[in-house]
């Protein structure tokens, strides 16, 4: 069963145990062939066109909308594609600042990868508006919902919430934080780079204003995904040139979309929807248990953010005594098991945790290619440290 999975993964063809996967997956082979296939198909044009190519371009986004639609539980008619999240937020807080004005606040949390901050915290530099962060518990890496509450004021426009920290793994209680921004009116903007690949997700059920997705976290190629409620992406005064759509997915896609990277999303997603999110989430807990109970249990070990497997995903965040994380990195690449070292650009998390200065963590993550020796081997590995 895993090696059939294994095999699904051309790049995990050989002897690295990977556990960098919350930083880039390795492709599917579906996408990998959906994309060359594209390429030599004949029917890379352009869009609204008169010509057969030009019309199959125009069925591809329209297809591949409604997969990554279908996946997300949510509407293809907001669904938009990118260059990758980091790219398409500041497209999105570029146009969302000018509908801010001073007085108004962006609530966002210190669990945050700085891509949900920075472009938020930049926004309101140029419009006046008030940026603040909720903290979070450093002993269980919880988000402060209480905190969150007070924050989330009547003169807040938008809450930015992670729907699961890339480094320490928390899944915080984004419908409790929808609820509290819906009280006074806020919209929501759900970071979910590190929530897809591992949980079945529902914008809808959800009830957020814009989710975030970057395909090559789940297997699919580089390129970003957000899906934005239509009646908002209509009406953002996003920066567009004349002749784009004036509604709808392409008036937020500048320029020619990149094709043969949403022919490989739609392939991606499609894999997602066959395996089945439910399927992969056990899958990843069952080999990701032992990797936290075994990190746990090692006196040089020190495992931040949640002790438990719930409402997190399958990453954790680590620190070994007497030790860098760089240079636990650097041993462990020595033995062929690559982990990310530092602060995965969680800044204000690795803050808040008092280890700017010492390094960040040592991360490792569990995808759906990583097997129980693989986990073997990486506690082996720290034990020996
Ligand atoms: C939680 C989270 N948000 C945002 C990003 C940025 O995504 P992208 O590389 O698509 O800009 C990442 C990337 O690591 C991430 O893990």
């Amino acid at each position: 069963m895993t090696d059939a999975i294994r095999r699904r993964f051309p790049g995990s063809q050989n002897e690295w145990a990977r556990f960098d996967g919350p930083a880039g997956t390795q492709m599917v082979d579906a996408a990998i062939r959906a994309a060359s296939d594209w390429s030599s198909s004949g029917n890379n044009a352009n869009t609204h066109g008169a010509f057969a190519a030009a019309h199959a371009t125009d069925a591809l986004l329209e297809r591949a909308r409604g997969v990554v639609a279908q996946l997300l539980d949510t509407d293809p008619n907001g669904v938009v594609f990118g260059a990758n999240m980091t790219t398409m937020t500041f497209a999105l807080t570029r146009a969302i600042a000018r509908t801010l004005k001073p007085g108004d606040r962006v609530v966002g949390t210190r669990l945050d990868h700085d891509a949900n901050v920075s472009p938020w915290r930049i926004a309101c530099e140029e419009s006046g508006a008030e940026h603040v962060l909720a903290p979070f518990s450093p002993i269980d890496g919880r988000l402060d919902m209480d905190a969150m509450a007070k924050l989330i004021t009547p003169n807040t426009k938008w809450v930015a919430v992670t729907g699961a920290s890339n480094l320490i793994g928390t899944m915080p209680d984004i419908k409790t934080v929808v609820a509290l921004a819906r009280h006074v009116g806020a919209r929501v903007f759900v970071d979910a780079v590190h929530l897809v690949p591992h949980m079945p997700v529902s914008v809808r059920d959800i009830g957020c204003d814009v989710l975030a997705t970057s395909p090559y976290k789940w297997y699919g190629p580089h390129a970003g995904v957000l899906c934005i409620e239509p009646n908002l992406l209509n009406a953002l005064p996003v920066a567009k040139v004349r002749p784009a759509d004036d509604v709808g997915p392409r008036r937020f896609e500048t320029g020619t979309p990149n094709l043969e990277n949403i022919a490989a999303t739609e392939a991606a997603a499609r894999h997602l929807l066959e395996e089945n999110m439910a399927s992969v989430a056990k899958y990843e807990r069952d080999v990701f248990a032992p990797l936290l109970q075994g990190l746990l249990s090692m006196p040089r070990v020190k495992v931040w953010g949640p002790p438990s497997l719930e409402a997190r995903t399958p990453t954790v965040a680590f620190t070994v005594n007497g030790l860098t994380p760089d240079r636990v990195a650097e041993i462990l690449a020595a033995k062929k098991i690559a982990v990310w070292a530092g602060s995965s650009y969680a800044v204000e998390l690795v803050s808040h945790l008092g280890l700017a200065e010492s390094g960040g963590v040592v991360r490792a993550g569990v995808v759906r290619y990583v097997t129980p020796d693989d986990v073997q081997r990486l506690l082996a590995a720290v034990a020996a440290l």
